[in-house]
């Protein structure tokens, strides 16, 4: 670590949750629901920067009521999983990639930037303290979720004069009720998500929030997710609500909407063009009408779709409903490519694939 950045004081939780009850809660911890001992705190002030830099016992926080992010939404996260490898090791994927998006929201949210040291030293030092938090299980990992809030107790409309970032972790295992299947989305006519200079490319907490109405219709209409068009037309697929989203053409390309600006510049969704490329497979970054996705997967020229997000991973779309009808892509079920796609991206993760592109940092 830089001399001018804080170094991290650790402050071990008095009363950690027991083994035998830790292991219990690990056994099926869903997603979100299970956290560790610990989390990692670094506070910001005007003037001062960067400062009181710890891992500490996890605590409810303590704030005045009046504080700017209970009231104008001043906040911005990350997602990324610390892995269990095959040979015991415990590693991050593409965590620099988070550091770089963490520093990109600050600047949509006129919030101070965190330096990338401090992002990625507050994730290894709390991995390092949580490691027994790791679930065994398929597909288990450690959750991390990097946050900021403006912590100033101040009423007025401008950018707050104090920030606390922090990381909390989560046990996970399958981010679907039910386990990994192909999910069904409702494609949201009435809402937007991100308009053009909105904050659609920025991850921060107001964005989901704008979400959650549409995702709520989805839930009625007996779908697992949303999918949003675009602000201007509504015409153009954009991404679902925390996740991005392919499509798989019957020639065996893949396309997938480009950053506008208006969707999450997903590090799944980098890797997952990296890894088809690669694979020597033709990837399109272009705008992909619904009316369009309908009338191919009726054709057949369309076969597959696949939603993919760190939380989420790489699941497969099996049906369409709308307003104007329902529609499913090729059988329903979990097509090749998308097969494809899961077993190269987590073979990565897990330490079992050739890290081509030095995506997996060990930790030890
Ligand atoms: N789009 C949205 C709206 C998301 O919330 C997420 C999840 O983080 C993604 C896409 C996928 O991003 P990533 O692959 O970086 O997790
Ligand atoms: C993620 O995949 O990390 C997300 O943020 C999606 C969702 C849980 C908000």
């Amino acid at each position: 670590m830089s001399a001018d950045l804080p170094a991290f004081r650790f402050d071990p939780n008095p009363s950690p949750v027991a083994a035998n009850e830790r292991t219990a809660r690990l056994v099926d911890p869903g997603f979100g629901r299970v956290f560790t001992d610990h989390m990692a705190l670094i506070r910001y002030t005007e003037g001062r920067g960067w400062h009181d830099a710890q891992i500490t016992a996890r605590a409810p926080l303590t704030v005045d009521p009046s504080t700017a992010v209970l009231h104008y939404a001043q906040e911005i996260f990350e997602g990324l999983k610390a892995y269990r490898l095959d040979d015991g090791d415990v590693a991050l994927f593409r965590a620099d990639a988070n550091a770089r998006r963490f520093r990109d929201s600050a600047r949509r949210l006129a919030m101070p930037e965190l330096p990338d040291a401090l992002f990625l030293e507050s994730c290894r030092k709390l991995v390092e303290t949580e490691r027994d938090w790791i679930p065994t299980i398929d597909g288990g990992a450690l959750y991390l979720r990097p946050f900021m809030i403006a912590s100033e107790a101040f009423l007025g409309v401008k950018p707050s004069a104090e920030y606390i970032y922090m990381v909390i972790a989560s046990s996970v295992g399958a981010y679907w009720k039910g386990g990994a299947r192909a999910v069904s989305i409702w494609v949201s006519r009435d809402y937007s998500r991100a308009a053009p200079g909105g904050t659609g490319a920025a991850k921060c907490g107001g964005n989901y929030a704008a979400s959650l109405a549409a995702q709520s219709e989805a839930i009625r209409q007996g779908c697992d997710q949303v999918v949003f068009l675009d602000a201007v037309e509504r015409r153009w697929v954009e991404e679902l609500g925390g996740m991005n989203v392919f499509f798989v053409f019957d020639d065996g390309s893949l396309v997938t909407p480009p950053l506008t600006g208006t969707i999450l510049p997903g590090i799944t969704r980098e890797s997952i063009i990296r890894i088809a490329r690669d694979q020597g497979m033709t990837v399109r970054e272009e705008l992909y009408g619904i009316d369009q996705w309908c009338a191919d997967a009726a054709s057949g020229r369309l076969v597959e779709a696949f939603a993919c997000g760190t939380a989420a991973v790489v699941t497969p779309i099996g049906q369409v409903k709308s307003a104007d009808g329902d529609f499913t892509i090729g059988s329903g079920g979990t097509g090749q490519t998308t097969q494809r796609m899961l077993d190269a991206l987590t073979a990565i993760q897990r330490g079992r694939g050739t890290d081509a592109h030095g995506w997996v940092q060990r930790l030890g």
